[in-house]
């Protein structure tokens, strides 16, 4: 049993659409996030500065005493996970990548289309992530061009939202995919206004967040580190945005135990 909090990372407020996950499959845990907020995005930046920015972020997680790390942004994951896990031998970080095998085994015309950051996918991960799972299907992949920013200016439902999402997924939905993995978790708070843009054609949507929360759970079971029953959970919001935007998470991730994500 260990009552220390679970660490949760990202740009911004994406990896809330990953701490609903965490907070709703394991109600007794304490969970410390640290949005960054002030460097979003990330997904236009270099590899080497969203690894600075990465590895600067888990040491303020480390240093709140998180028992397990779970990098709750694409991006940030496959700039660093591998330098984190050789600077802390045998701490467990989880990190989060597009669900694209899931996607490959549910598409019926196998044809999928994936959506990720411009950093994300020309990363060394994603070319790998295709390699593994993409054979024999057909892959497209866009950009999430302007999506992020989308949800940090609070401007979901808005007609902005739909202009510059339809521009990304109308082509793609147009190549034919029928399923569409959402491979940044900014995305998810997107879901009404993707829908919204895919109307009545038949695509499914995959969100990488309740797989990443049940490993989580796997690995705090293997290793008996579970918060006692008795736990009284606390929550943190931490950022380098100041107050207001700490303020902001906390409220979103109020909100997003709610939605229909
Ligand atoms: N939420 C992040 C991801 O999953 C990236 C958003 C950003 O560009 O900062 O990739």
């Amino acid at each position: 049993m260990d009552s220390r909090p679970v660490g949760i990372f990202d740009s911004g407020l994406g990896g809330l659409s990953v701490w609903r996950e965490v907070r709703r499959l394991l109600p007794g845990e304490s969970i410390v996030y640290f949005g960054d907020g002030k460097n979003c995005p990330y997904g236009t930046k270099l590899e080497q500065t969203i690894r600075r920015l990465t590895i600067d972020a888990i040491g303020r997680l480390m240093d709140r005493g998180a028992k397990i790390i779970m990098l709750g942004c694409n991006t940030a994951t496959a700039a660093a996970i591998g330098d984190l896990r050789r600077m802390y031998p045998g701490f467990p970080f989880v990190g989060v990548e597009p669900a694209l095998k899931p996607a490959v085994e549910q598409s019926r015309n196998k044809s999928v289309a994936v959506i990720a950051t411009i950093a994300y996918m020309a990363s060394d991960g994603y070319r790998q992530l295709v390699e593994r799972y993409g054979n024999g299907v057909q892959v497209f992949s866009a950009p999430g061009k302007g999506f992020a920013m989308l949800v940090e200016e609070n401007k979901e439902g808005t007609k902005e939202a739909f202009d510059t999402i339809s521009m990304v997924i109308e082509p793609l939905i147009g190549q034919g995919a029928d399923t569409l993995v959402l491979g940044c978790t900014h995305y998810p708070f997107l879901t009404r206004d993707i829908k919204r843009v895919i109307g009545d054609r038949p695509v499914t949507i995959i969100n990488p967040a309740p797989a990443v929360a049940r490993r989580v759970q796997v690995l705090l079971q293997q290793a008996d580190a579970l918060a006692p029953a008795d736990n009284t959970p606390q929550f943190e919001f931490l950022s380098l945005a100041g107050k207001d935007y700490s303020r902001r998470l906390a409220e979103m991730a109020r909100k997003a135990l709610s939605m229909d994500i």
